[in-house]
């Protein structure tokens, strides 16, 4: 890696003999601040509230506009998409950064929401449903520990994760984002993941800071309020209209009165900052008919005020832009309401010039530049990001690293939820003579993963490394007995007309954000056709479910002897053979309550669930 070296790195920490105030790391934080403040041009101040996307600007852009920080967007990979090319991505947007003229380093931000989750060959964890069914806020801590690890390999300093929604409805599509229906348990995990990722010192090269989402009460909205219409990407095959799909929760509005909102959706927000969580990010939603994006009450009045939160608030992606079809009036909106960083995916010249010309008219003020962009250099100064070296290429090996992935196992075999166990059908005898396993998500790392996997929506095959439940089913049992694969379930060429086990594994497709909205949330035909085959198939028959949520399958239920509820347990299917086969015991609990109708999907649910919020069998 040529360009990854730290040869500039000296140069850039302390330049000349009599450090500059800004630059000497023995100074404190605010005494840095207002020397380096003192310096900055206007120009270099609206810089440093830009975030671009990797796809929209070059190395040369950091250094031409001194832009604060970078992002990579779901799926915002390098060409090359290994850790070697994330790290030397990234390094070349430090490099350059440190080349501006008061060498403030850049914040590169990505969304590893189950771990590294862009990189090919990186740890992918549970999704946060699953981890919230485990429930166990040490576990989460030793994941977000090793998140950072993954992420501070490539030069990552900044996870937009954890979501700490509070998710009301089953049909929203972020709901495997959010660990949980109760806001003490949202907190918990989400402190515990914080706590992880930033790591005992922020100035620490492999602690990554932390961005409690999406602010505020995202989980509230409300069906059939979202108005945003978002382009299918190619390759995808979402029912559309002209090529635009429908989000129908997710952006939309949420309508409860503020007691509600601070009792439910502030609640998490409140420890996240006492674990010492530096950015929040603005929800697309609206509460009351109001976007967030806009809320000087909410961002400025609640946050900053009230909280006393002295780090700084990034928008969503392009989420300003939704203020107002000026894009100027957006921009003015925004930031007056108390948006310090923005994230610009694509025209960041446009961005720039509506600040500047913003501030020139008197529609920002100077007060309001410079405190927005005080926050945002008190915590890269906070977390040491001026004196942080390039990672180094032996870091690398973290990435996908073996203690990871068991960890990752460990996280999926808690996670599992036992639903049915009808006459002890689990754990299962390794050495049962006939195993068949049905589905095609049964040998597909893409579906076990879900989305926010090397793309942004996933995608089914073979996409990253990792063990199928399929792989792993076979490395388990015992040398006499077999384990037949058929993803239609139909076993064609089977000699006996029984097995005596019959594992169907359902999985979900992939999506993420308003790609999940979806309103019937029963089984699709395939799948309950494909279950009835393998009924017949075999004595006993267990499904494993992976899915973003909890799903209507009381029609299925009399057919299935062991049902697992599995969420997108991500790249080690291992955690699942080892709970079937009774290595590890079923610990997991529903967090939320286990819908019998389609009727039931607003939470808290109406009438009797399937099963109960806290159920599990042991
Ligand atoms: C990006 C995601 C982003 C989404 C937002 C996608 O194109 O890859 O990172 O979250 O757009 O709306
Ligand atoms: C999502 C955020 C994410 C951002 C960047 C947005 O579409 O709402 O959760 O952090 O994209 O990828």
């Amino acid at each position: 890696m040529e360009n990854h070296t730290n040869s500039s790195l000296s140069q850039h920490v302390s330049t000349g003999l009599n450090a500059l105030i800004y630059k000497d790391a023995g100074n404190t934080v605010e005494a840095r601040l207002d020397d380096l403040l003192a310096r900055m041009t206007l120009d270099e101040k609206i810089g440093q509230m830009t975030q671009v996307e990797k796809n929209s600007l070059t190395p040369e852009d950091v250094r031409q506009y001194a832009i604060g920080s970078v992002l990579s967007g779901g799926g915002g990979n390098p060409t090359r998409n290994t850790p070697a090319d994330w790290a030397a991505m990234v390094s070349d947007y430090q490099q350059a950064a440190w080349q501006t003229r008061l060498g403030i380093p850049i914040l590169y931000g990505v969304d590893a929401v189950h771990g590294h989750n862009n990189v090919f060959g990186a740890t992918i964890f549970p999704h946060n449903i699953g981890l919230g069914a485990a429930g166990d806020p040490d576990l989460v801590e030793r994941i977000g520990r090793a998140t950072a690890i993954e992420l501070a390999a490539t030069g990552v300093n900044w996870n937009f994760a954890p979501t700490v929604a509070v998710p009301q409805d089953l049909r929203w599509g972020r709901i495997y984002e959010g660990f949980a229906q109760d806001p003490q348990l949202v907190a918990e995990l989400g402190v515990a993941y914080i706590r992880g990722l930033q790591g005992d010192r922020l100035t620490d090269p492999l602690s990554v800071l932390a961005n409690p989402k999406h602010y505020l009460a995202d989980g509230a909205a409300e069906w059939g309020t979202s108005r945003m219409r978002f382009p299918i990407p190619p390759d995808y095959d979402y029912p559309g209209e002209n090529g635009m799909f429908a989000f129908t929760i997710d952006q939309g509005n949420t309508q409860i009165d503020e007691e509600t909102l601070r009792e439910v959706h502030l609640y998490p927000y409140k420890a996240a900052l006492e674990a010492g969580a530096q950015i929040v990010m603005a929800s697309f939603s609206s509460w009351q008919g109001k976007k967030l994006h806009g809320h000087h009450y909410l961002l400025t009045e609640v946050l900053k005020g009230e909280l006393g939160f002295a780090g700084f608030i990034i928008s969503d992606w392009a989420g300003m832009d939704q203020l107002d079809a000026d894009y100027s009036k957006a921009v003015v909106l925004a930031v007056n309401a108390g948006v310090d960083m923005c994230m610009v995916p694509w025209d960041f010249r446009r961005f720039i010039a509506a600040m500047k010309q913003a501030v020139e008219k008197g529609d920002v003020s100077l007060q309001r530049v410079d405190d927005a962009v005080r926050r945002i250099l008190r915590v890269k100064l906070m977390a040491g990001i001026f004196e942080r070296p390039l990672p180094q290429a032996s870091w690398l090996e973290w990435v996908g690293s073996l203690a990871h992935r068991s960890l990752a196992r460990e996280a999926v075999a808690r996670s599992l939820v036992l639903l049915k166990n009808e006459a002890q059908t689990l754990p299962l005898s390794k050495s049962t003579p006939t195993i068949l396993v049905g589905g095609q998500a049964a040998n597909d790392i893409g579906l076990q993963c879900g989305g926010w996997t090397i793309e942004w929506l996933g995608k089914p095959g073979p996409i990253t490394v990792g063990d199928t439940l399929l792989d792993s089913l076979k490395t388990a049992v015992s040398r006499s007995s077999r384990v037949v694969f058929d993803p239609t379930g139909v076993f064609e060429n089977l000699e006996i007309s029984q097995a005596e086990v019959g594992i169907a594994v359902i999985a979900e497709p992939p999506y993420a954000e308003g790609f999940g909205d979806r309103e019937d949330l029963t089984l699709p035909e395939e799948d309950v056709a494909m279950l009835e085959r393998m009924r017949t198939r075999c004595q006993r028959l267990v499904v494993v479910l992976y899915s973003g949520r909890p799903l209507v399958l009381t029609g299925q239920l009399p057919l299935i002897d062991a049902l697992v509820a599995a969420w997108l347990p991500g790249s080690e299917g291992r955690g699942i053979a080892d709970v079937l086969f009774g290595d590890q015991p079923f610990t997991g609990k529903l967090r939320y309550a286990w819908p019998r109708e389609l009727g039931q999907a607003r939470i808290p649910i109406s009438g009797a669930p399937l099963f109960e919020i806290g159920f599990g069998l042991a």
